[in-house]
Protein backbone atom coordinates (compact mmCIF):
# COMPACT_ATOMS: atom_id res chain seq x y z
CA UNK A 1 0.00 0.00 0.00
CA UNK A 2 2.57 2.22 1.08
CA UNK A 3 4.35 1.72 -2.01
CA UNK A 4 1.34 2.06 -3.87
CA UNK A 5 0.65 5.50 -2.55
CA UNK A 6 4.04 6.86 -2.88
CA UNK A 7 4.85 5.83 -6.37
CA UNK A 8 2.62 8.62 -7.99
CA UNK A 9 3.61 10.89 -5.69
CA UNK A 10 7.43 10.35 -6.96
CA UNK A 11 5.81 9.92 -10.56
CA UNK A 12 4.57 13.43 -10.12
CA UNK A 13 7.88 14.87 -8.85
CA UNK A 14 9.68 13.25 -11.69
CA UNK A 15 7.16 14.74 -14.12
CA UNK A 16 7.25 18.41 -12.33
CA UNK A 17 11.32 17.91 -12.85
CA UNK A 18 10.86 16.77 -16.36
CA UNK A 19 8.55 20.00 -17.52
CA UNK A 20 10.69 22.17 -15.80
CA UNK A 21 13.67 20.77 -17.65
CA UNK A 22 11.92 21.03 -20.76
CA UNK A 23 10.83 24.48 -20.25
CA UNK A 24 14.19 25.85 -19.22
CA UNK A 25 15.75 23.55 -22.46
CA UNK A 26 12.66 25.67 -24.46
CA UNK A 27 13.88 28.84 -23.15
CA UNK A 28 17.21 28.37 -23.87
CA UNK A 29 16.85 27.81 -27.33
CA UNK A 30 14.20 30.92 -27.53
CA UNK A 31 17.14 33.07 -25.92
CA UNK A 32 20.20 31.42 -28.58
CA UNK A 33 17.77 32.15 -31.41
CA UNK A 34 16.66 35.30 -30.40
CA UNK A 35 20.74 36.33 -30.02
CA UNK A 36 20.97 34.58 -33.65
CA UNK A 37 18.36 36.80 -35.25
CA UNK A 38 20.13 40.06 -33.94
CA UNK A 39 24.10 38.92 -33.77
CA UNK A 40 26.69 37.78 -36.49
CA UNK A 41 28.78 35.00 -35.59
CA UNK A 42 31.10 37.42 -34.54
CA UNK A 43 29.10 38.61 -31.19
CA UNK A 44 28.45 41.99 -33.08
CA UNK A 45 25.62 43.56 -33.91
CA UNK A 46 23.89 42.92 -36.80
CA UNK A 47 20.61 44.96 -37.94
CA UNK A 48 19.36 43.07 -40.71
CA UNK A 49 17.50 44.62 -43.78
CA UNK A 50 13.82 44.06 -42.87
CA UNK A 51 12.17 41.44 -44.57
CA UNK A 52 9.09 39.46 -43.56
CA UNK A 53 7.46 39.45 -40.21
CA UNK A 54 8.94 43.05 -39.52
CA UNK A 55 4.80 44.24 -38.62
CA UNK A 56 5.33 43.09 -35.23
CA UNK A 57 8.03 45.43 -34.87
CA UNK A 58 5.50 49.07 -33.90
CA UNK A 59 8.67 50.96 -33.86
CA UNK A 60 9.99 52.75 -36.54
CA UNK A 61 13.67 53.15 -37.40
CA UNK A 62 15.00 56.61 -37.00
CA UNK A 63 17.21 56.18 -39.66
CA UNK A 64 15.38 57.41 -43.29
CA UNK A 65 16.46 54.86 -45.29
CA UNK A 66 15.65 51.94 -43.09
CA UNK A 67 12.26 53.53 -42.67
CA UNK A 68 11.45 53.86 -45.97
CA UNK A 69 12.09 50.10 -46.28
CA UNK A 70 9.87 49.52 -43.34
CA UNK A 71 7.17 50.92 -45.26
CA UNK A 72 8.13 48.95 -48.45
CA UNK A 73 8.16 45.98 -46.76
CA UNK A 74 4.91 46.31 -45.42
CA UNK A 75 3.51 47.23 -48.76
CA UNK A 76 5.26 44.27 -50.40
CA UNK A 77 4.30 41.77 -47.38
CA UNK A 78 1.74 39.10 -49.29
CA UNK A 79 0.41 38.24 -45.37
CA UNK A 80 -0.49 41.41 -44.74
CA UNK A 81 -1.77 41.96 -47.99
CA UNK A 82 -4.22 38.81 -48.24
CA UNK A 83 -4.63 39.31 -44.71
CA UNK A 84 -6.18 43.42 -45.75
CA UNK A 85 -8.14 41.81 -48.51
CA UNK A 86 -10.76 39.43 -46.40
CA UNK A 87 -10.43 41.65 -43.81
CA UNK A 88 -10.73 45.40 -44.13
CA UNK A 89 -11.13 46.42 -40.70
CA UNK A 90 -7.60 45.87 -39.85
CA UNK A 91 -6.29 49.41 -38.26
CA UNK A 92 -2.88 50.19 -40.79
CA UNK A 93 -0.40 51.95 -39.08
CA UNK A 94 -0.63 55.91 -38.94
CA UNK A 95 3.09 55.73 -40.55
CA UNK A 96 2.53 53.87 -44.15
CA UNK A 97 0.66 56.71 -45.81
CA UNK A 98 3.69 59.24 -45.15
CA UNK A 99 4.82 58.75 -48.31
CA UNK A 100 5.47 62.39 -49.06
CA UNK A 101 4.56 63.78 -52.89
CA UNK A 102 2.17 61.46 -54.66
CA UNK A 103 4.57 62.09 -57.91
CA UNK A 104 7.86 60.30 -56.84
CA UNK A 105 9.60 62.30 -58.88
CA UNK A 106 8.67 65.42 -56.81
CA UNK A 107 11.06 67.08 -54.56
CA UNK A 108 10.41 65.21 -51.22
CA UNK A 109 9.56 67.64 -48.58
CA UNK A 110 9.66 65.34 -45.76
CA UNK A 111 13.42 64.73 -46.32
CA UNK A 112 14.79 68.42 -44.50
CA UNK A 113 12.05 67.89 -41.46
CA UNK A 114 12.66 64.05 -40.35
CA UNK A 115 16.30 64.02 -41.12
CA UNK A 116 17.87 65.78 -37.96
CA UNK A 117 21.52 66.88 -39.45
CA UNK A 118 19.76 67.05 -42.87
CA UNK A 119 21.45 70.51 -42.83
CA UNK A 120 24.87 69.41 -41.94
CA UNK A 121 24.96 66.53 -44.36
CA UNK A 122 27.30 66.89 -47.71
CA UNK A 123 25.69 68.21 -50.31
CA UNK A 124 25.84 64.84 -52.59
CA UNK A 125 23.72 63.56 -49.31
CA UNK A 126 21.34 65.79 -49.55
CA UNK A 127 20.83 65.15 -53.24
CA UNK A 128 20.51 62.10 -53.48
CA UNK A 129 17.82 62.38 -50.58
CA UNK A 130 15.20 64.58 -52.35
CA UNK A 131 15.10 62.74 -54.91
CA UNK A 132 15.71 58.90 -53.66
CA UNK A 133 11.93 57.89 -54.50
CA UNK A 134 12.36 58.55 -58.48
CA UNK A 135 12.97 56.22 -60.39
CA UNK A 136 11.71 56.87 -64.19
CA UNK A 137 14.25 59.09 -66.33
CA UNK A 138 13.70 59.44 -69.95
CA UNK A 139 15.85 57.83 -72.74
CA UNK A 140 18.08 60.18 -74.83
CA UNK A 141 19.76 57.33 -76.97
CA UNK A 142 18.99 53.87 -76.85
CA UNK A 143 19.54 50.74 -79.06
CA UNK A 144 16.22 48.92 -79.07
CA UNK A 145 17.57 45.75 -81.52
CA UNK A 146 20.72 45.51 -79.70
CA UNK A 147 19.51 42.01 -78.82
CA UNK A 148 18.16 41.28 -81.61
CA UNK A 149 20.34 38.53 -82.11
CA UNK A 150 20.39 36.97 -79.23
CA UNK A 151 23.80 37.44 -76.99
CA UNK A 152 25.48 34.69 -75.28
CA UNK A 153 26.92 37.58 -72.78
CA UNK A 154 25.99 41.08 -72.73
CA UNK A 155 29.04 43.36 -71.57
CA UNK A 156 27.56 46.23 -69.92
CA UNK A 157 30.30 49.58 -68.85
CA UNK A 158 28.99 51.83 -66.70
CA UNK A 159 30.84 55.02 -68.21
CA UNK A 160 30.50 58.55 -68.06
CA UNK A 161 30.02 61.43 -71.28
CA UNK A 162 33.51 62.59 -70.97
CA UNK A 163 35.50 58.88 -71.08
CA UNK A 164 35.24 58.72 -75.26
CA UNK A 165 38.82 57.06 -74.60
CA UNK A 166 37.80 54.54 -72.14
CA UNK A 167 35.20 53.08 -73.95
CA UNK A 168 37.21 53.10 -77.50
CA UNK A 169 39.92 51.14 -75.71
CA UNK A 170 37.12 48.80 -74.41
CA UNK A 171 35.60 48.50 -78.15
CA UNK A 172 39.33 47.33 -79.58
CA UNK A 173 40.15 44.86 -76.82
CA UNK A 174 37.92 42.84 -74.74
CA UNK A 175 34.52 44.24 -76.13
CA UNK A 176 35.67 42.61 -79.43
CA UNK A 177 35.30 38.86 -77.53
CA UNK A 178 32.76 38.18 -80.24
CA UNK A 179 35.57 37.90 -82.63
CA UNK A 180 37.14 35.43 -81.19
CA UNK A 181 34.85 32.72 -80.07
CA UNK A 182 31.53 31.42 -82.21
CA UNK A 183 29.57 33.12 -79.13
CA UNK A 184 27.44 36.29 -79.66
CA UNK A 185 29.09 39.28 -77.36
CA UNK A 186 27.57 42.38 -77.29
CA UNK A 187 28.62 46.05 -75.62
CA UNK A 188 26.78 48.47 -73.94
CA UNK A 189 27.72 51.06 -72.17
CA UNK A 190 25.47 53.00 -69.67
CA UNK A 191 25.37 56.99 -68.92
CA UNK A 192 23.47 59.58 -67.80
CA UNK A 193 23.49 63.02 -68.48
CA UNK A 194 25.89 66.18 -67.57
CA UNK A 195 24.42 68.85 -66.27
CA UNK A 196 25.32 72.49 -66.45
CA UNK A 197 25.63 73.01 -62.99
CA UNK A 198 28.20 70.68 -62.89
CA UNK A 199 29.98 72.96 -65.60
CA UNK A 200 30.45 70.35 -67.86
CA UNK A 201 31.92 71.40 -71.50
CA UNK A 202 28.85 70.26 -73.89
CA UNK A 203 29.64 67.19 -75.14
CA UNK A 204 26.46 65.65 -76.31
CA UNK A 205 26.81 66.39 -79.94
CA UNK A 206 30.26 64.39 -80.37
CA UNK A 207 28.29 61.89 -78.14
CA UNK A 208 25.90 61.79 -80.73
CA UNK A 209 28.35 60.73 -83.60
CA UNK A 210 29.67 58.19 -81.17
CA UNK A 211 25.88 56.34 -80.50
CA UNK A 212 25.50 56.78 -84.48
CA UNK A 213 28.88 55.44 -85.61
CA UNK A 214 28.95 52.22 -82.60
CA UNK A 215 25.19 51.83 -81.63
CA UNK A 216 26.61 50.97 -78.16
CA UNK A 217 25.56 53.54 -75.93
CA UNK A 218 22.31 53.96 -73.43
CA UNK A 219 21.85 57.64 -72.57
CA UNK A 220 19.62 58.23 -69.43
CA UNK A 221 18.22 62.26 -68.58
CA UNK A 222 19.46 62.33 -65.13
CA UNK A 223 22.72 63.52 -63.52
CA UNK A 224 25.29 61.78 -64.01
CA UNK A 225 27.26 61.54 -59.90
CA UNK A 226 28.71 59.07 -58.02
CA UNK A 227 25.39 58.93 -55.49
CA UNK A 228 23.34 58.79 -59.03
CA UNK A 229 24.94 55.18 -59.75
CA UNK A 230 22.44 53.02 -58.24
CA UNK A 231 19.93 54.83 -60.64
CA UNK A 232 21.95 53.91 -63.20
CA UNK A 233 21.86 50.26 -62.25
CA UNK A 234 18.11 50.08 -61.90
CA UNK A 235 17.42 52.06 -64.76
CA UNK A 236 19.82 49.19 -66.45
CA UNK A 237 17.49 46.32 -65.42
CA UNK A 238 14.29 47.92 -66.56
CA UNK A 239 16.13 48.52 -70.10
CA UNK A 240 17.55 44.85 -70.16
CA UNK A 241 13.79 43.62 -69.43
CA UNK A 242 12.44 45.57 -72.04
CA UNK A 243 14.94 45.31 -74.49
CA UNK A 244 17.24 41.97 -74.04
CA UNK A 245 15.30 39.52 -71.73
CA UNK A 246 16.81 36.53 -73.77
CA UNK A 247 20.53 37.35 -73.15
CA UNK A 248 21.98 34.34 -71.35
CA UNK A 249 24.51 36.32 -69.28
CA UNK A 250 25.91 39.85 -67.75
CA UNK A 251 28.94 41.03 -67.30
CA UNK A 252 28.49 44.35 -65.75
CA UNK A 253 31.64 46.12 -65.09
CA UNK A 254 33.52 49.65 -64.84
CA UNK A 255 35.05 51.14 -67.88
CA UNK A 256 38.43 51.11 -65.82
CA UNK A 257 38.44 47.50 -65.87
CA UNK A 258 40.19 45.16 -67.99
CA UNK A 259 37.91 41.85 -68.27
CA UNK A 260 39.39 38.75 -70.16
CA UNK A 261 36.14 38.18 -72.05
CA UNK A 262 37.49 34.63 -73.50
CA UNK A 263 38.17 33.44 -70.29
CA UNK A 264 34.92 34.50 -69.10
CA UNK A 265 33.38 32.87 -71.66
CA UNK A 266 35.53 29.50 -71.14
CA UNK A 267 33.76 29.49 -67.18
CA UNK A 268 30.04 30.49 -68.50
CA UNK A 269 30.68 27.37 -71.15
CA UNK A 270 31.59 25.27 -68.90
CA UNK A 271 28.66 25.90 -65.90
CA UNK A 272 25.54 23.16 -65.35
CA UNK A 273 22.16 24.38 -66.28
CA UNK A 274 21.46 24.59 -62.23
CA UNK A 275 24.64 26.87 -61.49
CA UNK A 276 24.22 28.72 -64.66
CA UNK A 277 20.46 29.98 -63.40
CA UNK A 278 21.66 31.69 -60.38
CA UNK A 279 24.63 32.26 -61.63
CA UNK A 280 26.46 35.51 -59.49
CA UNK A 281 30.24 35.73 -59.02
CA UNK A 282 32.41 38.46 -58.43
CA UNK A 283 34.77 39.70 -55.91
CA UNK A 284 32.81 39.64 -52.65
CA UNK A 285 32.71 41.36 -49.63
CA UNK A 286 31.23 39.90 -46.70
CA UNK A 287 30.41 41.64 -43.05
CA UNK A 288 31.34 45.13 -44.12
CA UNK A 289 28.78 48.16 -42.97
CA UNK A 290 28.45 51.66 -43.46
CA UNK A 291 31.71 53.89 -42.58
CA UNK A 292 30.90 56.80 -40.44
CA UNK A 293 33.83 58.68 -40.92
CA UNK A 294 32.79 61.80 -42.76
CA UNK A 295 36.14 62.19 -45.08
CA UNK A 296 35.52 59.10 -46.50
CA UNK A 297 33.95 58.54 -50.16
CA UNK A 298 32.06 55.99 -48.82
CA UNK A 299 30.56 57.71 -45.11
CA UNK A 300 26.74 57.12 -44.61
CA UNK A 301 25.22 59.17 -41.61
CA UNK A 302 23.29 57.02 -39.26
CA UNK A 303 20.69 59.25 -39.49
CA UNK A 304 20.41 57.90 -43.22
CA UNK A 305 21.16 54.35 -42.37
CA UNK A 306 21.94 51.80 -39.57
CA UNK A 307 22.72 48.14 -39.81
CA UNK A 308 25.16 45.99 -41.54
CA UNK A 309 25.19 45.36 -45.36
CA UNK A 310 24.50 42.04 -46.95
CA UNK A 311 27.39 40.34 -48.95
CA UNK A 312 28.13 42.27 -52.41
CA UNK A 313 30.14 42.02 -55.30
CA UNK A 314 32.83 44.82 -55.39
CA UNK A 315 31.38 47.03 -57.86
CA UNK A 316 34.51 47.04 -60.41
CA UNK A 317 32.84 43.92 -62.16
CA UNK A 318 30.66 40.78 -61.76
CA UNK A 319 28.83 38.72 -63.54
CA UNK A 320 25.45 36.89 -63.34
CA UNK A 321 23.07 35.29 -65.50
CA UNK A 322 20.41 36.82 -67.48
CA UNK A 323 17.94 35.05 -65.65
CA UNK A 324 18.66 36.71 -62.30
CA UNK A 325 19.10 40.44 -64.14
CA UNK A 326 14.97 39.73 -64.94
CA UNK A 327 14.77 38.88 -60.90
CA UNK A 328 16.48 41.65 -59.75
CA UNK A 329 14.66 43.69 -61.65
CA UNK A 330 11.40 43.14 -60.18
CA UNK A 331 12.80 43.18 -56.95
CA UNK A 332 14.56 46.10 -56.53
CA UNK A 333 11.17 47.83 -56.70
CA UNK A 334 10.81 46.49 -53.29
CA UNK A 335 13.98 48.11 -52.57
CA UNK A 336 14.70 51.21 -51.41
CA UNK A 337 17.60 52.99 -53.83
CA UNK A 338 20.84 52.82 -51.14
CA UNK A 339 23.10 55.59 -52.17
CA UNK A 340 25.89 52.75 -52.88
CA UNK A 341 25.16 50.93 -56.23
CA UNK A 342 26.99 47.84 -55.38
CA UNK A 343 25.63 47.48 -52.01
CA UNK A 344 22.36 47.59 -53.45
CA UNK A 345 22.88 44.77 -55.69
CA UNK A 346 23.55 42.79 -52.56
CA UNK A 347 20.74 43.56 -50.73
CA UNK A 348 18.37 42.66 -53.51
CA UNK A 349 20.39 39.54 -53.96
CA UNK A 350 19.39 38.75 -50.23
CA UNK A 351 15.84 39.38 -50.94
CA UNK A 352 15.87 37.11 -53.82
CA UNK A 353 17.92 34.58 -51.60
CA UNK A 354 20.76 34.21 -53.83
CA UNK A 355 24.32 34.55 -52.15
CA UNK A 356 26.64 35.90 -54.41
CA UNK A 357 29.80 34.21 -54.67
CA UNK A 358 33.39 34.67 -54.49
CA UNK A 359 35.74 33.93 -57.12
CA UNK A 360 39.40 34.83 -56.99
CA UNK A 361 40.21 36.36 -60.61
CA UNK A 362 37.79 38.77 -60.22
CA UNK A 363 40.51 41.34 -58.61
CA UNK A 364 38.67 44.73 -57.83
CA UNK A 365 41.65 45.61 -55.70
CA UNK A 366 44.57 44.56 -58.55
CA UNK A 367 47.54 42.44 -58.52
CA UNK A 368 50.39 42.84 -56.86
CA UNK A 369 52.53 45.46 -58.35
CA UNK A 370 55.26 43.24 -59.48
CA UNK A 371 52.54 40.88 -61.61
CA UNK A 372 51.33 44.21 -63.30
CA UNK A 373 53.58 43.53 -67.00
CA UNK A 374 53.82 39.86 -66.67
CA UNK A 375 51.90 38.54 -69.89
CA UNK A 376 50.98 35.31 -68.33
CA UNK A 377 49.22 36.32 -65.35
CA UNK A 378 46.36 37.76 -67.49
CA UNK A 379 45.55 34.34 -68.95
CA UNK A 380 43.90 32.92 -65.90
CA UNK A 381 42.29 36.26 -64.42
CA UNK A 382 39.14 37.31 -65.14
CA UNK A 383 38.77 41.25 -64.38
CA UNK A 384 41.27 43.63 -62.56
CA UNK A 385 40.92 47.24 -61.79
CA UNK A 386 42.31 49.11 -62.49
CA UNK A 387 43.67 50.01 -65.90
CA UNK A 388 44.00 52.83 -68.10
CA UNK A 389 42.79 52.83 -72.16
CA UNK A 390 46.74 52.79 -73.43
CA UNK A 391 47.36 49.47 -70.64
CA UNK A 392 44.04 47.43 -71.60
CA UNK A 393 45.46 47.69 -75.84
CA UNK A 394 48.93 46.82 -74.12
CA UNK A 395 47.41 43.82 -72.48
CA UNK A 396 44.55 42.28 -74.70
CA UNK A 397 47.50 40.77 -77.52
CA UNK A 398 48.58 39.20 -74.24
CA UNK A 399 45.90 36.99 -74.12
CA UNK A 400 44.67 36.82 -77.71
CA UNK A 401 47.93 35.73 -79.01
CA UNK A 402 48.18 31.82 -78.66
CA UNK A 403 51.76 31.91 -79.72
CA UNK A 404 53.38 33.80 -76.03
CA UNK A 405 54.67 30.94 -74.16
CA UNK A 406 52.41 30.45 -70.94
CA UNK A 407 52.15 27.50 -68.65
C1 LIG B 1 -2.82 58.34 -42.36
O1 LIG B 1 -4.20 58.04 -42.52
C2 LIG B 1 -4.96 58.11 -41.31
C3 LIG B 1 -6.39 57.69 -41.60
O2 LIG B 1 -6.54 57.21 -42.88
C4 LIG B 1 -4.91 59.53 -40.76
O3 LIG B 1 -5.63 59.60 -39.54
C5 LIG B 1 -3.46 59.92 -40.54
O4 LIG B 1 -3.40 61.26 -40.11
C6 LIG B 1 -2.67 59.75 -41.82
N1 LIG B 1 -1.28 60.01 -41.51
C7 LIG B 1 -0.51 60.80 -42.28
C8 LIG B 1 0.87 61.01 -41.82
O5 LIG B 1 -0.91 61.31 -43.29
C1 LIG C 1 31.90 26.73 -80.76
O1 LIG C 1 30.91 26.51 -79.81
C2 LIG C 1 30.70 25.17 -79.47
C3 LIG C 1 29.58 25.12 -78.49
O2 LIG C 1 28.49 25.84 -78.94
C4 LIG C 1 31.96 24.56 -78.95
O3 LIG C 1 31.77 23.20 -78.67
C5 LIG C 1 33.08 24.73 -79.95
O4 LIG C 1 34.29 24.26 -79.42
C6 LIG C 1 33.24 26.17 -80.33
N1 LIG C 1 34.25 26.35 -81.35
C7 LIG C 1 35.22 27.27 -81.25
C8 LIG C 1 36.15 27.34 -82.41
O5 LIG C 1 35.37 27.98 -80.30
C1 LIG D 1 20.48 62.25 -59.43
O1 LIG D 1 19.84 62.71 -60.60
C2 LIG D 1 18.69 63.49 -60.38
C3 LIG D 1 18.08 63.82 -61.73
O2 LIG D 1 18.96 64.53 -62.52
C4 LIG D 1 19.05 64.73 -59.60
O3 LIG D 1 17.87 65.47 -59.30
C5 LIG D 1 19.72 64.33 -58.29
O4 LIG D 1 20.15 65.46 -57.61
C6 LIG D 1 20.90 63.43 -58.58
N1 LIG D 1 21.44 62.94 -57.32
C7 LIG D 1 22.71 63.08 -57.00
C8 LIG D 1 23.14 62.50 -55.71
O5 LIG D 1 23.49 63.63 -57.73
Amino acid sequence: MQRGGNMPVARRKARALYVMMMVNIFICVLIGMLWNLGHDKSGRHVVRIPSKRFWHQQVLSKSFWNKEQQRLDFIYNPIINSALSSNPIIVLPDWLNDTGPLNPCEQDYRVPMQISDYNTLPQRFQDFLLYMRCRTYPMMINQPHICDEKPFLLLVVKSLIPHFDRRQAIRETWGRAGVFTNRTVKTVFLLGNTLPVDHFPNLLGMLGHEAKHHKDLLQWDYRDTFFNLTLKEVLFLEWFSQNCPHAQYVLKGDDDVFVNTLRIIDLLEGLSEVKAKDLFIGDVINNAGPHRDKKLKYFIPESVFVGQYPPYAGGGGYLYSGDLALRLYKISQQVVLYPIDDVYTGMCLKKLGVVPEKHTGFRTFDIEEKYRYNTCIYRNLMLVHSRTPQEMLTIWPWIVHPELECQ
